[in-house]
């Protein structure tokens, strides 16, 4: 629990830098999986200072999104593929051809398929060493939606209209927010090696609680995360007001 999301953001930076340069002396890759969303703009500013001031690299990182809207341009500025690159990749020396996301931009019967080979690539590049996670007012992570299995995996699903409304911001009105994403599953999120939830704010501190100290249950998708061995949730201390 930190004062404020900079000080959490900070301690998740260094948490990441210190797996990436481990990997780096090691002549491995570090496989990253991302998120979007307000809540890791901070990290990322922090990631890129490090690059700048301290000269991180991420010459070894692979990187995979958890999610995308569906459809949308990849060029769109709402989307999470353009987020990423004005965030964190057009800032950083990643190679490009290590960055993936799940495409919203192809016609829906190709989707099954981009999605296995979108779990196939994870597995290849030897699964994801650090998974870093927000979570939505309903308990969402990814775009997992209440109800969403513990066995699923990377896959299209129907957006709540929660979701959509605490989304709408980055769109011209709500009727403009996609009704559908593509999501990595729970499972793909539970087989990263580590875990780190990041959460800010009194919005998050209901959900928080459930997650934490609530039954595990897939009505909320994070408190699946429980069932983890290696998970850790950085928080500020509005968010962790609920708990007990
Ligand atoms: C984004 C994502 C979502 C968000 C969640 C919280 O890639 O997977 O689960 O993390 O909707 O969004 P913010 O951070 O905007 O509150």
């Amino acid at each position: 629990i930190f004062d404020g999301a900079v000080e959490g953001s900070k301690f998740a930076a260094a948490e990441i830098a210190r797996l990436i340069r481990d990997k780096q002396s090691k002549n491995e890759n570090c496989v990253l999986g991302l998120a979007t969303g307000s809540t890791p703009k901070s990290l990322y500013v922090e990631l890129v200072r490090m690059h700048k001031e301290e000269g991180l690299s991420f010459k070894n990182v692979i990187s995979f999104n958890l999610d995308e809207y569906y459809p949308l341009e990849k060029d769109a500025w709402q989307s999470y593929n353009n987020y990423m690159h004005r965030h964190l990749f057009d800032h950083i020396d990643i190679d490009k051809k290590n960055i993936n996301l799940p495409n919203g931009e192809l016609p829906k019967e190709e989707i099954k398929k981009h999605c296995a080979e979108y779990e196939k690539k994870i597995e290849e590049a030897g699964g994801i060493d650090l998974q870093v996670l927000g979570i939505g007012n309903n308990g969402h992570i990814g775009f997992n939606e209440p109800g969403s299995s513990i066995y699923s995996k990377t896959r299209l699903i129907n957006l709540e209209n929660s979701t959509r409304l605490a989304n709408a911001y980055e769109f011209a009105n709500i009727s403009e927010v996609p009704r559908l994403a593509i999501t990595m599953g729970i499972s793909t999120i539970l087989k990263a090696k580590r875990i780190i939830l990041l959460a800010w704010g009194p919005s998050k501190s209901e959900v928080i609680q459930r997650s934490v100290e609530g039954a595990v249950s897939e009505s909320v998708p994070a408190s699946l995360l429980q069932q983890h061995s290696d998970c850790t949730f950085i928080v500020d201390h509005v968010a962790a007001s609920d708990l007990t």
